[in-house]
């Protein structure tokens, strides 16, 4: 079963914005689209550019070296050069408190 750790408010990532967070060492980002939380950890699989960064339009997000998109609800890719999903960790919301899945379980 998969752990949980605690690592924002809801009220820290209004919709269309994002957070970076280091979780055990591991770069991720949370994107509040629409009132809905994903996560996805921040190195792209084409050439291990800093991906959340990019731009998010709608679920899509462009990594910023040299614009592969990947699907910020599932990590899967949408186009190239990339052609392995990122990694995504799945989100609870437990009240105020956004919880993802540790990374370590992957
Ligand atoms: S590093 Fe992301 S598209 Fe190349």
């Amino acid at each position: 079963m998969a752990e949980f750790v605690k690592v924002a408010k809801v009220t820290e990532i209004p919709p269309g914005k994002r957070k970076l967070l280091d979780v055990d060492e591991i770069t991720v980002a949370l994107f509040n689209v629409n009132g809905h939380y994903y996560c996805i950890e921040d190195v792209c699989t084409h050439d291990g550019g800093p991906v959340a960064e990019g731009v998010l339009d709608g679920f899509a997000i462009e990594c910023p070296r040299h614009g592969a998109l990947f699907d910020v609800r599932d990590g899967s890719v949408l186009s190239m050069p990339a052609a392995v999903p990122v990694p995504n960790y799945e989100v609870k919301i437990v009240g105020e408190d956004i919880y993802i899945e540790s990374p370590n379980d992957w």
